[in-house]
């Protein structure tokens, strides 16, 4: 009997700061259009000190287990991707799987190639369904990250920081994946990189959108053999109701779009042409939608993708199990092209949660906090031992679990439970 995997229950968590990008632009010296419209991008969650990988990670995983019935006793697997991760040998998900009460039967490990990270792990638990070893048990994949390129920087407008927590298994009931075919692709390349003495990202950013799009369209060619013009599959790129998109800033995810047009249509898009025109509305019906936690949150690294989906699977409108596609990039550089089916019912399950009532909770940031608080987060670890003072001084609100310092070389969270 054929094995069905895919999600069967998916949540996020974001902090619960953010910043204006019209106003950061503005403090800049520069045209807030280039922020909004030229990179897409109207708001970026602005991460306090107390909101580190972990916490964000716990966040995500806490809500996954309030807002769905998913016994925590059943989950045998916990992989954390994170390319943000605060430990150079402990894995975030040991610290995750004692905060979020799993079982010690629970396998645990961390996964990471940047943004591609949570794809990973995602993948290794649809293989372990799909080899029949979970026997029955669930995977919990979680993608969390703080993404900093610095005050000033070229990268400043892209950053974020944000997670998701995705229960993989025999039984989704938001989305099935189509494990027929694979389109992936590795090439090392050195487009974005964060060295072990450097909290903030490194970057080529010019370069790396270059890399992003032959990574995409070799991943796709291995998908889809023969699918561009002329050959077996010319519709087959056009049978997706929606396309999601790694999207570091969200207009990435429109020429990330409109190159894997062209490329299946074997063709040029020259601007102001019918053909364009033709390219953009595509954009707008298949893409454009789901952009919102993106566009909101900003980067969020490993978890970009998976926010596209979380969008999607509230506010998509289909009828019967719709195709979508998805493409995770991470730098470096690891690649993924997947396709999957929306379930029927899924939108019902995630409106009970509505994700514009927790990105409408934040409380909105001054260029002057913001800056104050990516200051205090460059001061953390520089040795071992360090506290950031009440939940309240270190701006992280109402979250449960909270990292609150390093104690003998230690980091301490506040207890959960
Ligand atoms: N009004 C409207 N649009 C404007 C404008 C204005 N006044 N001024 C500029 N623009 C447009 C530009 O035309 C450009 O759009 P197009 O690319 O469509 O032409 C856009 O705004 C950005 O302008 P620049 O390219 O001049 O911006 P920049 O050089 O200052 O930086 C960036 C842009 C390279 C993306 C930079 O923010 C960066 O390095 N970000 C981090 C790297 C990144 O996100 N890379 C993406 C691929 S790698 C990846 O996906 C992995 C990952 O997560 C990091």
């Amino acid at each position: 009997m054929k094995i069905r995997v895919g999600i069967e229950a998916i949540a996020f968590d974001v902090p619960h700061l953010y910043l204006d990008l019209a106003e950061l632009a503005q403090a800049r010296g520069v045209d807030p259009a280039k922020y909004t419209r030229g990179l897409g991008q109207r708001q970026m969650a602005v991460a306090s000190s107390g909101d580190d990988t972990v916490a964000l990670a716990v966040g995500a995983g806490r809500r996954l287990f309030e807002q769905f019935q998913i016994d925590r006793e059943s989950v045998g697997l916990l992989i954390v991707g994170t390319e943000t991760s605060v430990d150079q040998s402990k894995p975030v998900s040991s610290y995750v799987h004692e905060h979020l009460g799993l079982s010690p039967q629970c396998r645990s490990f961390e996964t990471k190639h940047a943004c591609y990270g949570a794809m990973a792990g995602l993948q290794a638990a649809t293989d372990w369904v799909l080899s029949g070893r979970a026997a029955g048990r669930k995977a919990l994949v979680i993608a969390s990250d703080v993404a900093r390129y610095g005050i000033k920087t070229a990268g400043e407008p892209t950053q974020g920081a944000g997670s998701v927590a995705m229960v993989i298994s025999s039984e989704p009931r938001l989305l099935e994946f189509e494990t027929g075919r694979q389109g992936f692709f590795s090439q090392q390349v050195m487009d974005f990189w964060r060295p072990t003495y450097s909290k903030d990202a490194l970057v080529d950013g010019h370069y790396s959108m270059a890399c992003y799009i032959k990574a995409l369209l070799a991943s796709y060619d291995m998908y889809a053999p023969g699918a561009t013009e002329g050959a077996s599959e010319p519709g087959f790129f056009q049978s997706f109701q929606a396309c999601l998109y790694h999207a570091p800033f969200a207009k990435m995810a429109q020429k990330a779009h409109l190159a894997l047009l062209a490329h299946v249509a074997g063709t040029e898009l020259l601007p102001e042409t019918p053909a364009y025109a033709a390219a953009l509305e595509d954009y707008s019906r298949r893409v454009a939608p789901y952009l919102e936690l993106q566009s909101r949150i900003g980067n969020t690294y490993t978890g970009s993708l998976f926010m596209a989906l979380r969008s999607l699977l509230e506010d998509g409108v289909f009828q019967g199990s719709p195709a979508i596609s998805l493409f995770s990039y991470g730098s470096g550089c690891a690649a993924e092209f997947m396709t999957a089916r929306v379930c029927e019912g899924a939108a019902a399950l995630l409106r009970r949660h509505p994700y514009r009532l927790q990105l409408d909770a934040r409380t909105r940031v001054s260029v002057d906090e913001y800056e104050k608080l990516m200051e205090a987060a460059a001061r953390m670890d520089q040795n071992g031992s360090f506290a950031l003072g009440s939940p309240e001084a270190s701006g992280a609100g109402a979250r449960k679990v909270l990292f609150h310092g390093v104690k003998d070389h230690q980091r301490q969270y506040r207890p959960s439970h």
